[in-house]
């Protein structure tokens, strides 16, 4: 399993790409809104040159055209640049009419495995299904990441992958990659959750103490 960024901030795409482990970045609205006053296409294009992987731009528009529309551009600030389109019917519109163009989509606000399996017919390169949103409402979240990887290793047709999105902690790392995504799209904060362990520490320490104390 792939470890993608789900933020615009380029500190913290910075830093997680300096340990060598990031493959891609998503936004979102809300994320790109926290970084205030930047330029939509300036911050998608600066990732791109800090991320040799497939970044996500989302489109805003309701209908099909529209996000069509926007998505062309996105695919003119870089060849990296994968359009995110909601799983609606207008999203899967978007999808067939942009990947007969040779563009990639992620179909996002995926919540049940019919969307995803929908998404994968129309041509999504990626979709993601949002763990996190489904726990909030007291069901398991990691249940729809098993049922879209058991549906997609059935059909040899589909070659769209899965991003686990909505990613509250580390445990949903380790689920994700337990059952079946490709990809998990992680806030910096769960990356560096994930990283540390009291006893990482702890057994640093120690090995110093008895470094030092050496004779
Ligand atoms: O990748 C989707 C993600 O940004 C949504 O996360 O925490 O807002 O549910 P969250």
């Amino acid at each position: 399993m792939q470890f993608y960024l789900d933020t615009a901030n380029l500190d913290e795409i910075r830093e997680a790409a300096s340990w060598g482990i990031l493959s891609g970045v998503t936004t979102n609205p809300t994320l790109v809104a926290r970084e205030k006053g930047a330029d939509f296409k300036s911050v998608i294009s600066e990732i791109a040159e800090l991320v040799d992987g497939p970044i996500s731009a989302e489109a805003v528009s309701l209908d099909g055209e529209g996000m069509v529309k926007e998505g062309l551009e996105f695919a003119t600030w870089h060849p990296n640049v994968i359009v995110k389109v909601p799983s609606t019917t207008e999203g899967l519109k978007a999808v067939y009419q942009l990947a007969r163009k040779g563009i990639r989509t992620n179909v996002t606000l995926i919540f049940n495995a019919a969307q995803a399996l929908m998404a994968a017919r129309a041509g999504a390169f990626i979709v993601s299904p949002f763990v996190g949103r489904v726990d909030d409402t007291g069901v398991d979240g990691m249940q729809l990441i098993r049922e879209i990887s058991q549906i997609y290793k059935s059909d040899s047709e589909i070659t769209t992958k899965i991003i686990s999105a909505s990613i509250r902690h580390p445990r949903h790392i380790i689920d994700s990659a337990l059952a079946g995504a490709d990809i998990a799209t992680c806030p910096f904060k769960v990356l560096q959750l994930a990283i540390r362990h009291p006893l990482t520490d702890r057994g640093i320490e120690q090995f110093l103490a008895d470094w030092k104390s050496r004779s």
